[in-house]
């Protein structure tokens, strides 16, 4: 089939070459000159494992090609998504501004000569938005245009993207259309996922709800690592146990320093100010945010017990990103806790596999943080190690290297990366999140 994608990001890039790569002639659409030179000139502008060697081949075969022209796009797909940002406004509802411009701009572009067309949405949206893209393409479009409107989250993870696509769990789309269901079957035919079709409301709602269960369950597993904390309990072990019982499952249950990315922070504060605008104030979701926002504050505690004054002290951080796999900065815990150790003077050394390239560009800390040459020489005569990404380099540390590089040995791992025992036997003092802290030299931290 001929598809397009207005809105060439980690989303609408994947999914596009995705799509490409089963069969189907894609042309993805963005207005970032940028990004698409680069994309011409057999460039990816992201980090996503596996991605780079998709592009190509399917661009060689004819069946992916780049853009600045959404009317080409218009022209070209039959079923056009539209997978541009939908970013927080100040008061945590959602700024539907570019999808109000990509709907006026296919509406300008669409003629009644085309025949039928399908839009379809795959940003993260409130329930209702497809209602108003429908409403905004009727109205600024030429009388007799064709189309249906259809919502189909998305729900890949950044650094697994490729695979999440080619083989997801499941596809949900919702339409109120019998022919753009057809069409959205068919586009769907070479995955094999169960599928679930639903009234548009329900499928803009499943995406937000189940963001929202998922950053539930990290909140969840952070508040039970305090009582851990507490009591001397081990969170890893409270977790398996947990975890074990099928009904609740291992997935989304580590304890750490909370969740960040592009997508969580901003839809449980979308799907709080939606239900509030719906007449339901979602106080367990507030509570959720909270457990998250207090959970970086909690680690620092830590930090500045242990080192009392961070003014002039250099500390090493190991993790940029906000997850492992990817080159993704954007709400990054890692990055904020950078952040707030800068602002109290602590010389931040960082290194991170994939993420200083973008930290530079878009961190807003690219002056004030100093990046190392490789993950060793980060340490090099700093007073304490922080873990605040989850990549397996780091979990995988040489730690006699760690304890000999650091001036102090001290650890403070953000992410429960590494077995306490084997930190503690390589010399290193070392906290985690909801575990006892191991090898402490002053026993009035030991309670920490
Ligand atoms: N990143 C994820 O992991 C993820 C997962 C599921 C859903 N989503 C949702 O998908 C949407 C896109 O997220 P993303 O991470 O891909 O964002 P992104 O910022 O990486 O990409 C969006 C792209 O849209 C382009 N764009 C903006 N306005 C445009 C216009 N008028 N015409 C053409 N292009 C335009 C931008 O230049 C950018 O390249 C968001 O709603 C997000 O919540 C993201």
């Amino acid at each position: 089939m001929k598809l397009s994608i207005i809105g060439t990001g980690y989303v609408g890039l994947t999914t596009g070459t995705c799509f490409a790569e089963v069969g189907h002639e894609v042309t993805c659409v963005d207005n970032n000159e940028e990004k698409v030179r680069t994309l011409l000139d057999g460039k990816i502008p992201i980090y996503e494992p596996g991605l780079a060697e998709l592009v190509k081949k399917n661009v060689a075969a004819g069946r992916l090609k780049f853009t600045t022209s959404t009317p080409e796009g218009v022209q070209d797909g039959e079923v056009i998504f539209i997978a541009v940002p939908t970013p927080p406004q100040p008061d945590g509802s959602v700024d539907l501004s570019y999808i109000e411009k990509v709907a006026r701009e296919i509406a300008e572009a669409l003629t009644p000569d085309l025949g039928y067309r399908v839009i379809v949405d795959k940003s993260t949206v409130p329930v209702k938005t497809g209602h108003k893209v429908a409403e905004t393409v009727r109205r600024y479009a030429e009388p007799g245009v064709d189309f249906g409107v259809v919502s189909n989250p998305e729900f890949l993870r950044e650094g697994c993207a490729v695979q999440d696509l080619l083989e997801p769990d499941r596809i949900v789309f919702g339409a109120n259309d019998e022919r753009a269901v057809t069409l959205m079957n068919r586009i769907y035919e070479p995955f094999v996922a169960p599928v679930l079709v639903t009234d548009m409301e329900s499928a803009e709602l499943i995406k937000h709800a189940a963001n929202s269960f998922l950053a539930l369950k990290i909140s969840y597993i952070n508040a039970v690592a305090r009582i851990c904390e507490q009591s001397g309990a081990d969170i890893e072990k409270v977790a398996e146990g947990i975890g074990m019982d099928h009904r609740i499952g291992r997935s989304f249950l580590n304890a750490g320093l909370g969740y960040g990315g592009s997508c969580f922070p901003k839809d449980i504060k979308a799907f709080i100010a939606i239900s509030e605008s719906l007449g339901y104030p979602f106080e367990l979701l507030k509570q959720v945010e909270e457990v998250n926002e207090t959970q970086r504050e909690l680690f620092l505690g830590k930090i500045r017990d242990k080192l009392w004054v961070l003014q002039d002290k250099k500390i090493a951080l190991w993790g940029l990103t906000f997850k492992q796999n990817t080159d993704d900065v954007r709400e990054s815990v890692a990055m904020k806790l950078a952040g707030q150790m800068l602002e109290e003077g602590a010389e931040v050394v960082a290194w991170d596999p994939q993420g200083i390239g973008t930290a530079r560009k878009f961190g807003n800390l690219s002056g004030k943080i100093t990046y190392a040459d490789d993950m060793y020489s980060c340490l090099d005569g700093a007073e304490a190690l922080v873990i605040g990404t989850e990549w397996p380099e780091f979990a995988n540390a040489d730690l006699a290297e760690v304890a000999k590089r650091l001036r102090t040995p001290l650890v403070f791992d953000g992410r429960n990366l590494l077995d306490p025992h084997t930190a503690s036997a390589k010399g290193l003092e070392y906290y985690s999140v909801g575990r006892p802290a191991v090898g402490v030299t002053d026993s009035a931290a030991a309670a920490v």
